[in-house]
């Protein structure tokens, strides 16, 4: 079991791809329309986003490398279906300790979803020195960038704000979290390395109708801010208790910055 349940990833999955930044997606479809077969690993897969997001815009055969630590997320990527043309194994492995194991064999894009700003800068250090070892592509999509627009305004968004950067930056299981940072680290990284870019926002617009989501944010920002030690309980309490109002009365919306980034390597396989 990983922190994050089967019903989040669900509720996110719809916004996450409307969210996806179409010019950075069309640069990763555009780069293997030559291609009669791709293989493809993705990290920290969930319930297979990702998967369904990206296969039906590749025209070729793909095998899909499935990876994440928490079975029952896996059990549900690897129950996608997919048409012939698409083989989808799915492997159990912490990205932690065995990342390296999870990049063996044959490889001709590594992707990610929501995972960037989970990782520390030591990990991502790795990741790109053992992609551009191979030349292998990387698209990493939906990274938080610490952008919280909220309607209607509240006193208390600013303070929550930060609290949720901080708690962003906290250890995730890969040592302290990039948090926000995790995009443009991540540019630098792959650039340091002769990469070249698409990259472009992929924010969450989340209108007033969608009121479980947004209830789901708020609560999960309001424990966050606590934890952080940075805001009181009772702060924080009330903030939850006056969005939620908003909620209610159909006039709350949020906007949450992320960013995708498609790095290519100067020279692929
Ligand atoms: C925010 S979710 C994103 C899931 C999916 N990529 C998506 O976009 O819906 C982060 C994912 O990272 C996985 N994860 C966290 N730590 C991990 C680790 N050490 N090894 C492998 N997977 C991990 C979680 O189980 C979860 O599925």
């Amino acid at each position: 079991m990983s922190g994050f349940s089967m019903d989040w990833l669900a509720l996110r999955e719809p916004h996450d791809s409307r969210a996806r930044n179409t010019q950075v997606l069309t640069a990763v479809t555009v780069s293997y329309k030559q291609h009669h077969t791709i293989s493809i690993v993705d990290l920290a897969c969930g319930t297979g986003s990702t998967l369904r997001a990206l296969s039906p815009l590749l025209a070729a055969r793909q095998e899909w490398r499935l990876i994440d630590n928490d079975r029952a997320l896996l059990a549900a990527a690897a129950a996608t279906p997919t048409p012939e043309r698409i083989v989808a194994t799915a492997l159990a492995m912490d990205l932690n300790r065995d990342l390296e194991t999870a990049l063996d064999g044959p490889i001709d894009l590594v992707t990610a979803s929501a995972l960037l700003d989970l990782v520390s800068e030591a990990w991502l250090e790795r990741l790109a020195s053992s992609l551009a070892a191979r030349s292998i592509p990387f698209y990493a999509t939906l990274s938080y960038d610490g952008r919280i627009e909220l309607t209607p305004r509240d006193p208390f968004d600013a303070a929550i704000r930060a609290a949720v950067n901080a708690h962003q930056r906290t250890d995730k299981g890969f040592g302290p979290a990039l948090g926000p940072e995790a995009a443009a680290f991540a540019i630098n990284c792959f650039q340091s390395r002769g990469y070249s870019f698409v990259h472009g926002p992929s924010d969450w617009a989340i209108t007033p109708s969608n009121c479980k989501f947004q209830s789901e944010i708020f609560a999960g920002w309001a424990n966050a801010a606590v934890d952080t030690g940075r805001l009181a309980a009772a702060d924080a309490d009330a903030w939850l208790a006056r969005r939620r109002d908003a909620v209610t009365a159909g006039l709350s919306s949020i906007r949450v910055g992320h960013v995708d980034v498609f790095a290519v390597p100067m020279r692929t396989r």
